[in-house]
């Protein structure tokens, strides 16, 4: 028997008042698939990761996770499902080191101010998730340096880390390169695509370099709909995504 899809989006609208500014999106991404979501400014592409991690409430229509609908439930309990989102920077503790942010992350995901002793028992296990955890976002060597002492790149690895701290298996990235200069965003490109290997990635990026180098999918979406969905040359080669980006190079 085949999986369900990793994230599947089915007839997801979102209104703000009168407006409506999710119309309708479908959209099934496999277990491990890399999927870049692209779209002009303005378009719904964040709208749309905060209906999946749930910090906004569809409209209508449902989202499932690994075929369990998630859609109307909590941020906190849908990350416990494994989904995790990045939030620029608002999860760093700058006075903390690399190292206790990451613990911090790793803790909480094993159920720290749930049950502490349960998190007794599983210490050991944090520590080894956390080494793992520096090693795979290439901070080992930072790993006692204040996050606030970074420099900006490395804040962004901290920040990668600790979103992929929980293990979670389906990790959304909302425009991860934001800001960075053109060796920052390849070094950082080359680190998304390690640390989050095997792992199905859905990401919101400007950038087309990134998105050719990340993405074995395409999804563009403009005012709230998704007007093409595949393989990055059948996508760019669409005749409707060219009319909708006419005088922008894809
Ligand atoms: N809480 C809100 N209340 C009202 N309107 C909102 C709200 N959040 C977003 N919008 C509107 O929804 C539309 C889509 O916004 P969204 O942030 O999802 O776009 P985006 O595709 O992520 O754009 P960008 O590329 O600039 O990040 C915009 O017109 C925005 O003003
Ligand atoms: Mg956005």
């Amino acid at each position: 028997m085949t999986p369900p899809p990793a994230l599947a989006l089915q007839a997801l609208h979102k209104r703000f008042g009168a407006t409506e500014v999710v119309c309708g999106v479908d959209l099934s991404i496999q277990p491990g698939e890399r999927v870049a979501l692209i779209g002009p400014n303005g378009a719904g592409k964040s709208t749309l990761f905060n209906l999946i991690s749930g910090h906004a409430k569809p409209s209508a229509g449902t989202v499932q996770l690994h075929g369990r609908q998630i859609s109307g439930l909590q941020p906190f309990a849908i990350a416990r499902l494994g989904l995790a989102r990045s939030f620029q920077m608002t999860n760093v503790f700058p006075q903390l080191s690399v190292y206790e942010n990451l613990r911090c992350s790793v803790l909480w995901s094993l159920g720290y101010g749930y049950s502490f002793l349960r998190l007794l028992g599983s210490l050991r296990g944090a520590t080894a998730r956390t080494d793992a955890l520096l090693e795979r976002v290439g901070l080992t060597a930072q790993a006692h340096t204040k996050a606030a002492y970074l420099p900006y790149a490395q804040q962004r690895a901290l920040e990668l880390g600790i979103t992929l701290g929980s293990g979670a298996d389906v990790v959304l990235l909302d425009e991860p390169t934001a800001g960075m200069n053109r060796s920052e965003a390849a070094y950082f490109t080359d680190l998304i695509r390690s640390a989050t290997a095997g792992k199905t990635l859905l990401l919101v990026e400007h950038d087309m370099d990134v998105v050719a180098d990340l993405a074995d999918k395409i999804a563009v979406l403009v005012q709230g709909r998704i007007i093409a969905f595949g393989p990055p040359h059948a996508v760019r080669d669409d005749p409707v995504v060219q009319a909708a980006y006419l005088g922008v190079a894809i």
